[in-house]
């Protein structure tokens, strides 16, 4: 089985950026900027912020963490928001997802100006992206396709099944894989015998949000594994990430997968940067 390694790919990928974006820098007499805008304490956020934080620094992104209280009304969060729109050193805004409940999470995106939006969520780049005419693609959908990229496997007419709908991940990977020519089937929680479906796939992306809830047996022999799932899960006292498949029981039955941690996981971020960088370009 054929590991395929996101982190690899990962730094390959950061690699070319960080020298493409010195060149841009050095004629633009300033770095390309992100803001990341932090609405209150949820740890799962604070990581993965500072995991975004930590790339921008490797590529030669100025980053800025914007850390706002949990209570902070939604005027609060306009005028940050304005103030950054209207920035010239800031390419990108992002606003950590999930916010706290008493936010309306769609009204928030939509403060952002569509230019300066790469997670690509704004409801101009959602309908941008659903139209063929990307200004910036998903985060993580737009990761997986690096990878196929990377290790050269054609998804030109095969069979691919999403499992998940978010508006995230799942919606547009299956954009993305009948984009690129795959005949997609969009699964969910609500799909009955899901692994009919997944049997019958060259390509399987599961994003479903549950703890290794797939195994060897829902795929076919030399299926292609993609496991977007990232879940904490204690193992002798200790806390392991795990993802929505059993990866070490796919050697010797499928042709390829993502393990977790090190796979989709650090092409999220890459993502991310490429696509603050194409908004600095494209202004
Ligand atoms: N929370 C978890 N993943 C993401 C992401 O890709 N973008 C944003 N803004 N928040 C997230």
């Amino acid at each position: 089985m054929i590991k395929l390694n996101g982190l690899e790919v990962s730094k390959k990928l950061r690699e070319a950026l960080k020298q493409s974006i010195a060149t841009w820098a050095n004629e633009n007499n300033r770095p390309p900027g992100l803001s990341v805008i932090l609405v209150g304490e949820d740890p799962a956020s604070q990581v993965y912020v500072a995991h975004k934080e930590k790339a921008c620094a490797q590529v030669g992104i100025q980053s800025e963490v914007i850390k706002m209280s949990g209570v902070s009304t939604f005027t609060e969060i306009e005028a940050r928001i304005n103030k950054l729109n209207e920035s010239p050193n800031v390419d990108g805004i992002l606003v950590q997802l999930p916010l706290p409940k008493h936010l309306d999470q769609r009204k928030i995106l939509e403060l952002i100006s569509p230019k300066k939006d790469p997670d690509g969520l704004t409801m101009e780049n959602i309908g941008l992206f659903y139209g063929g005419i990307h200004r910036v693609k998903s985060c993580t959908p737009n990761g997986v396709m690096e990878i196929l990229k990377h290790y050269e496997i054609n998804v030109e007419g095969k069979t691919a099944v999403v499992i998940g709908r978010s508006q995230i991940v799942g919606l547009p990977m299956f954009n993305l894989l009948q984009q690129a020519g795959a005949t997609v089937t969009l699964c969910h929680s609500k799909t009955k015998n899901l692994q009919e479906h997944t049997t019958k796939a060259d390509i399987v992306v599961a994003a479903a949000g549950q703890p290794e809830f797939l195994g060897r047996n829902d795929f076919k022999k030399d299926a292609v594994v993609i496991d977007v799932g990232i879940h904490r899960k204690e193992v002798a006292g200790k806390n392991k990430l795990v993802g929505d498949v059993k990866y070490s029981e796919l050697d010797g039955h499928v042709k390829a997968a993502t393990p977790v941690p090190g796979g989709v996981g650090p092409m999220t971020i890459t993502m991310l940067l490429q696509n603050t960088f194409d908004l600095a370009c494209s202004e």
